[in-house]
């Protein structure tokens, strides 16, 4: 009989910890819903006590989600664990997840105590979390680089005081995967008081090992698999949920384990996530990246045709990616964009479903048809949305070898009244940004640009991702549309427009 892993989703926590990507309370509830639908077992969503804002979101998923377990994160002191408990209280599975780091150089060097005070704060605050909530989980922070005579004490005197999971982190990305495995092993040999417990792990990818790790960790007795969606999180980011789901499917006679996760519903959850974060999919990241079935030399496509076995250890039907065929044009009406918009798994309410009618409009007014991909990324840009101190109006550039690239830009403010500017720039790019700069009377430095096309062939929808210091933080923003030039525009407008609601900090 295989083992049941369970998924820690903490992509609303230590994915969010990545700079620019910070969430509104409706965006982090739209992504918890998805993660449900994905049935993930726990959504850590977020970190109560670092902002009241945030509190408030993680309450907002506690109260509306049903089918998982929801966790906040705590260190060890009573405010953080009150704030968290005053945030997950609401959920119907509720869980604190309590954190102090056990490696000499953080107790030393970060902490600035010693080993013995450090443990004494950790049993007092779990047993303070335990006065709340039955489900307390415990994570030894930088674990993979502590002493392990002192692991398994802590281990032990955690679980004494009423952790029901314990978490092993490689904080750094450090660990190889032989090591980390036989870490787990040892770790469930030498502490037997896990075996009442959940053991889980936690891997990042500075050294691009963490699904690996974390696959030993499963092969060696960890049940629980802490992991983020596309991989985002702190520098390098975490585990990728995708991968290490659609490692334990695919070679489940291997490691003789699975996962609950319903596994169609990865595509879009891996792109509602990069929308919503602002963060592209690289096109070669397994299992999401837009290459991962993509096909393109000719031996391995004639190899495909004859059957798809050949070059294709996954179906991208498994993944939720099915390809829609050519859909909607500037004469499909309301109700045929409703029902494509069904069927693509998008559930509108009126006002949201106006915003769209309104985009699409414009895009179909402009290109021949509108793909199902296209009409993805329009519904995903438009909803992800912040409240728009300026909206795009229109544009003209003028550019060419033999001229210097003049943007003119329309904007519309919140009030209604138009403004328009002109500005000059070393390319067309350049140029609309200096406009839009000017327009707003703030000055932004481009920290990333990205831009691709939505789907093949020319007529593509162009999609644009930016990331943009303003007054010392970092925003990100993204834009489409027919016209490249303009995808970039809506984008820098979109970043302007979370420094403006001051969301995105
Ligand atoms: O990387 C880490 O150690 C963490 C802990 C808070 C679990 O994110
Ligand atoms: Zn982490």
């Amino acid at each position: 009989m295989k083992k049941r892993i369970m998924v820690f989703d903490t992509t609303l926590r230590d994915g969010e910890q990545v700079p620019g990507a910070k969430l509104e309370r409706r965006q982090k509830l739209e992504i918890a819903k998805q993660l449900e639908r994905l049935k993930v077992d726990i959504i850590e969503a977020g970190f109560p006590v670092s902002s009241p804002e945030d509190g408030r979101a993680v309450a907002d998923v506690a109260r509306e989600i049903t089918e998982c377990t929801v966790a906040g994160l705590a260190r060890v002191t009573k405010e953080d664990i009150d704030a968290c408990w005053e945030a997950v209280r609401w959920a119907k599975r509720p869980r604190i997840h309590v954190f102090l780091a056990s490696s000499d150089i953080h107790v030393m060097k970060k902490l600035r105590t010693d080993k013995e005070h450090a443990l004494n704060m950790a049993v007092e605050m779990v047993k303070y979390a335990k006065g709340f909530c039955e489900d307390v989980e415990y994570s030894t922070e930088d674990a993979s680089r502590s002493d392990e005579e002192y692991l398994v004490r802590i281990i032990d005197a955690v679980i004494k005081a009423g952790a029901t999971t314990v978490n092993i982190p490689d904080t750094v990305g450090y660990a190889v995967p032989e090591q980390f495995g036989a870490l787990i092993r040892r770790l469930r040999e030498r502490v037997p008081a896990l075996d009442n417990v959940t053991l889980s792990v936690h891997c990042h990818n500075d050294l691009g090992m963490a699904v690996a790790n974390t696959l030993a960790a499963v092969q060696n007795g960890a049940q629980q698999v802490e992991c983020t969606i596309n991989g985002i999180g702190e520098r390098a980011g975490n585990a990728s949920l995708e991968e290490i789901v659609m490692a334990l499917k695919t070679r489940s006679e291997f490691f003789g384990a699975d996962t609950g996760v319903i596994t169609q519903e990865i595509y879009r959850t891996s792109r509602m996530v990069s929308r919503l974060m602002n963060i592209p999919v690289q096109p070669n990241k397994a299992v999401v990246g837009s290459n991962a079935f993509a096909h393109s030399s000719g031996i391995h496509q004639d190899g495909i045709l004859k059957d798809r076995q050949t070059y294709e250890i996954m179906r991208p039907e498994d993944i939720g990616l099915t390809r829609h065929e050519i859909i909607l044009t500037a004469r499909s009406g309301k109700s045929a964009l409703k029902h494509k918009l069904k069927e693509l798994g998008f559930d509108l309410d009126e006002e949201s479903f106006h915003k769209v009618l309104a985009r699409f409009i414009n895009v179909a007014d402009r290109k021949k048809e509108v793909t199902a991909d296209d009409l993805r990324s329009i519904v995903e840009i438009e909803l992800s949305k912040v409240e728009e101190t300026f909206a795009f109006s229109s544009m003209q550039v003028m550019c060419g070898d033999a001229t210097s690239p003049l943007a003119s830009v329309e904007l519309i403010k919140k009030d209604g009244t138009k403004v328009r500017d002109a500005a000059l720039g070393n390319g067309p790019v350049d140029a609309t940004f200096a406009c839009i700069e000017r327009l707003m009377g703030k000055e932004g430095k481009l920290l990333e640009f990205d831009l691709k096309a939505v789907t093949g062939g020319k007529e593509a929808l162009g999609e644009a991702m930016v990331r943009v210091e303003i007054n010392g933080g970092v925003y990100s923003g993204v834009g489409a549309s027919p016209d490249v030039i303009e995808a970039s525009a809506r984008a820098y407008i979109n970043a302007f427009n979370r420094y403006f609601t001051g969301k995105n900090i």
